[in-house]
Parts: C-alpha cells; structure tokens; sequence
C-alpha cells in the first residue's frame, strides 16, 4: 500500500475508535485551516498573487489510479488551493455584487455539510425541509410581499428568474388553453415579454433557457441611470411577461415600479421582477419610497448569497400563486415519496439539492428583520463615502449613488482599466470594470455584513493611490 492509503475513504468500520479519532483530527485540522484562512483576512490581498494561481497547475494530473489520504487530500486545498482563492471574506472586496459569509451562516455550512442532507422533499430530510419552508416565509415578510407567496430555493438569481419565469410561461399559456409542460412550444400560442433595457444578463438567459428567446423581446427604453421610461412602455396585455429591475446591477437604480405595475397589472400582464441583490432594500426603511410598487408583481428573484450574507450558494425565487409554480415544476415518479405537504422539488428545476434553506435561515435568524436592514443601510452609506471621496479627488461618478452601487470613471478609458489593473495588482481591496451607457468605468459594490469604515477608508486611499500613479504615468 502506498504510504498515502493510511486514511482511505472506503472499507473503514466507522465505530473503529482508532477510525474516529483519524476522522475527528481531519475535521478538526480542517476547521483550523479555515478559521485560520479567516483569522489572515485582513493582512491578506485581496487578489491572489500570480505565483498562487499559476501553482494551481499541480492539481492537473490524469485521474488518480490510486486513492490518496483524506488528510492529503485536505493539506493539497490549504496549501495550494487556499492561497488562490479570491479574499471574498474580507470586507475589502467590492467585485460583482459579492455577499459575504456571516457567522451563524458559515457555521450552518458545516453542520448541512456535516448532516449531507438532500433537501428534496420532506422523508428525505424533515429538518431541511421545514427549515427551508420557515425561511422563505420570512423572505417573503421582510420583502413586504402579499401574503400566501410561495417559492422556491435555486442555485442564484438567474436561476430563481428561470424558475419564476417558468411560472409565468405555465400561467399565461394555460389562461390560453395551452399546457406548456405536456405539450411544449411547438403550436404554442405566442407569449410576448417586455424588458428594460438594461435588465440583467441572466433574464435574457432565462428567456433562452424557457424557449421564449433572448432576442425575441420588446426592450422599452431607459434613463441615464438604466430605469425604464413609463412613457415608453408599450401596450400590454394579458399574453405579457413583463419584467422589472429593481436594483441595475451597475447602477443599482430601480425601475419606476409603483408608476408601470399598477398599469400592467391592469392590463393582466404577469409582472416579474429581477431583485436580485436591490429587493433587499424593502427590508430598510429609508429605501421605502424608491422600493414602492414593486409588491404589486406577481414573481420576484433574489439572492440570498447577496446582500443577506448567507455564503454561496442561494437564489430565491416568489410567486404570488404558488400553484402556478407547483405546475411548472413538479415531478412524479413512482419511488418519488412526494407527500401532501410543501415538498421542495416541486417547486424547483431540481430534484437532488443542497439543504442551502437551513443556511438561509441561520443568515436571517442570525440578522433578523432590524440586523438585514441595518446591513442594507450601512453598505450604502459606505458606497455613499466612495463616491464623496473620489468626486472630491476629482473623479467622476457615473451613477446617482441611490443604494449599494458606485460607478466612477477615472478619466478616459485607458486611464480607468490601467487604474483598475494596478488597484487589484496591489490588493487592498477588489474592483472590477464595466461600461455604463458607452463609458467605461470602475464598479464598487459593497455587499459583505465585513465592510467597515477602516475598510473604506483604507480601500478608498488604494483607489487614489493607483489613480495618482496612473495620471503620473499617462499624464492627467
Ligand atoms: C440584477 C441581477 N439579476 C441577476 C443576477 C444574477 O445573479 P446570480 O449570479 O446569483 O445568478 C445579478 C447578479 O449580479 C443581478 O445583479
């Protein structure tokens, strides 16, 4: 036996004391890499170093003939895969619209790790289950929904707004005679879907996914900020998906929901809303007013691996009737033991899933309703301070800054990639580039609960740093 067989994964006897204590001492060194992976976060950059990613090519080999250890197996990820991971636990990463980890989430992580429940339906797993179905009651109650809402726990938001778009091709279809499940598109009677713009990458992806097409939508005009203009909205019926943002990923702006849902929803349109990280801010107060209307919707996707902070993964998908979901979804099969209550796979594209609901839950509990709007206040008052401290320095800001979201031009396009490039080489904090409306320009999108002000300040002065170096070497 080669010398790496000592801990295999296969003919153990698990009540072996001697095979216990091995597996306590693996999880036990795994917890300690982790929290010590946590513990470095703040003396870390925030980009891997070129040396730790390019050493990722040590994970290249043919697949293994013999097995190795687990205790190998682990000390390969913190030596070599740790140090090329991207430092999303620091509150120095404003990429993407990246949530952190809360506590109670993480440690939640490891016990559904632990548990290796499949939240599919209720006999496989009562725990997960019943704590999947409590947590979408309350993201329906902190969202301010209608009640009676029900949904499902997906992947991300693109997947949430495949799943709730998929409710939506079910009802408007079956309101003409026609079942989509049974009979698919072909012969269908024709559903036409009205979108922004700027709605997100992942509608238009969902519109493929569900056979209605990337491209064949009716795309109403925007403002500067990405916001769909009311008096562009062309006529809707009864046979129309029409879908809202609320919360542009670049600029983080809201469409005008309490002017366009009352109208679509006169017209019996479906109304479906792509929230993905900016419906949150109907948990907080001060956001009410730009957060109006958009209740009136019949399907809403979200993220909990966004702004709730629960970790990766977990998209939300809401639906106003359930049971239009339950129609898109369900499954049957004879070994299938679907009870008569809530079972999850109704409601999802999957059958097997992750128990990511307890998580969902930990995050919310561990937040509560005051806690996730604190957590929505306080990361836009710090894009706030972004925005103040490059406009002060001299930059532009491309957006109204209305929530979590900052985008800033460091002058021309060159100037900006070239000021990005040396802000992430230099790894006090993460930003990544976009182009807004043919600009191109830096995002910031402080989304972790880790964010604080040193974390600003110290990101902020990064920022200046890179950009004075950048106005020295190519001129201001
Ligand atoms: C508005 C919007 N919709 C959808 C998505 C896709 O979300 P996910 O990456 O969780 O699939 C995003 C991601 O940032 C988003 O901002």
């Amino acid at each position: 036996m080669p010398e790496s067989s000592k801990f295999l994964p296969f003919a153990l006897d698990t009540n072996d004391p001697e095979f216990r204590a091995d597996r306590r001492a693996l999880l036990e060194q795994a917890a300690r890499a982790a929290i010590a992976y946590l513990d470095a976060e703040n003396e870390s950059a925030v980009e891997p170093s070129g040396q730790a990613v390019a050493a990722l090519e040590r994970f290249r080999e043919p697949a293994p003939e013999l097995p190795a250890s687990a205790n190998q197996v682990l000390e390969l990820l913190t030596k070599v895969a740790a140090p090329a991971t991207i430092r999303k636990t620091a509150g120095r990463n404003f990429g993407f619209v990246n949530g952190g980890c809360l506590p109670a989430a993480l440690a939640a992580a490891w016990q559904v790790s632990a548990w290796d429940q499949n939240a599919s339906f209720f006999v496989q797993s009562p725990a997960a289950v019943t704590l999947e179905e409590i947590a979408l009651g309350w993201v329906r109650e902190m969202l301010r929904l209608p009640e009676g809402t029900g949904g499902a726990l997906t992947t991300g938001a693109t997947m949430a707004n495949f799943t709730a778009l998929a409710a939506a091709r079910h009802a408007l279809l079956a309101r003409q005679g026609w079942n989509v499940e049974e009979d698919g598109l072909y012969g269908a009677p024709e559903i036409r879907v009205v979108v922004g713009e700027e709605a997100h990458a992942s509608i238009f992806k969902a519109l493929g996914l569900l056979g209605l097409g990337r491209k064949r939508v009716v795309r109403v005009p925007v403002d500067d900020q990405g916001r769909m203009r009311a008096d562009s909205l062309p006529e809707l019926d009864d046979r129309t998906i029409l879908c809202l943002q609320a919360g542009n990923v670049n600029t983080g702006a809201f469409d005008p929901a309490a002017t366009l849902a009352p109208v679509a929803r006169k017209a019996g349109a479906w109304i479906h809303v792509d929230g993905a990280f900016g419906l949150w801010a109907r948990t907080a107060p001060p956001f009410h007013a730009l957060v109006e209307g958009f209740d009136l919707a019949d399907s809403w996707a979200t993220d909990g691996h966004k702004w709730p902070n629960m970790g990766y993964d977990c998209g939300i998908a809401l639906v106003r009737e359930p049971e239009q979901l339950h129609a898109a979804m369900s499954i049957r099969a004879a070994y299938l033991l679907i009870g008569e209550r809530r079972e999850p796979t109704d409601y999802n594209p999957e059958l097997s899933r992750r128990a990511r609901g307890v998580e969902l839950w930990a995050a919310l509990k561990s937040l509560g309703r005051s806690g996730m709007a604190q957590l929505v206040e306080r990361t836009s008052k710090h894009a706030r301070r972004f925005a103040e401290g490059l406009h002060a320095a001299g930059y532009e800001i491309l957006n109204e800054v209305v929530i979590n979201q900052v985008l800033v031009s460091f002058g021309s396009p060159e100037k900006t990639l070239r000021t990005i490039e040396k802000i992430q080489q230099d790894g006090t904090c993460w930003c990544g580039s976009t182009v807004w409306q043919e600009h191109t320009a830096m995002r910031i999108s402080v989304s972790s609960w880790a964010t604080s002000d040193e974390d600003v300040e110290r990101s902020l002065q990064a920022m200046l740093r890179a950009a004075a170096e950048v106005n020295g070497e190519l001129g201001r």
